[in-house]
């Protein structure tokens, strides 16, 4: 599903990452540890291309995914819940889970319930702000 080959990514002058090789399959979970610093949430934003990478190349599901284009990588299929609470605070529940329909085909665009049967505290308060949530909600 994922592959990675050779991948390097830098803050400025600092290389973060040298030449990670890694492949995901499908139907597995792939988990990557590390200690503090590492690079695992470097790693996470170059798949996601909140970040982009300096060498390698990184392929899902054979498609080549480009360096630091977010929006394209979503299109493409990665998904990405990151560490922390990022989400729009002045946007609705209900528009906060709008906003992955970007990378969606126009016919696909609803949410779907099993969003609220899980969270149904999100059915609730779909009106609500978002940064008007506790932290758990
Ligand atoms: N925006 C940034 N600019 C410069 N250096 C950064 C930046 N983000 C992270 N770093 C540095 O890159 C290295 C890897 O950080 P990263 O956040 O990828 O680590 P991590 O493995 O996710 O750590 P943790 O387990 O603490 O979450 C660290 O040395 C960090 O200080
Ligand atoms: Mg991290």
């Amino acid at each position: 599903m994922l592959e990675i080959e050779n991948l390097s990514l830098k803050y400025g002058q600092s290389q973060i990452l040298h030449e990670i090789t890694l492949n995901a399959p499908v139907g597995q979970v792939t988990c990557v540890t590390g200690t503090n610093g590492v690079g695992k949430t470097s790693l996470l934003k170059a798949i996601a291309g909140r970040h982009p990478f300096s060498g390698g190349r990184i392929r899902l599901n054979g498609e080549e995914l480009q360096p630091g284009r977010a929006a394209l990588s979503a299109k493409a299929g990665v998904g990405y819940v990151p560490q922390g609470r990022e989400i729009f605070p002045l946007m609705t529940v209900q528009e906060n889970l709008e906003t992955g329909f970007a990378c969606l085909p126009k016919s696909e665009r609803r949410i779907p319930d099993d969003i609220f049967d899980l969270f149904p505290v999100l059915a609730e308060m779909k009106t609500r702000r978002g940064g008007d949530l506790s932290g758990g909600q």
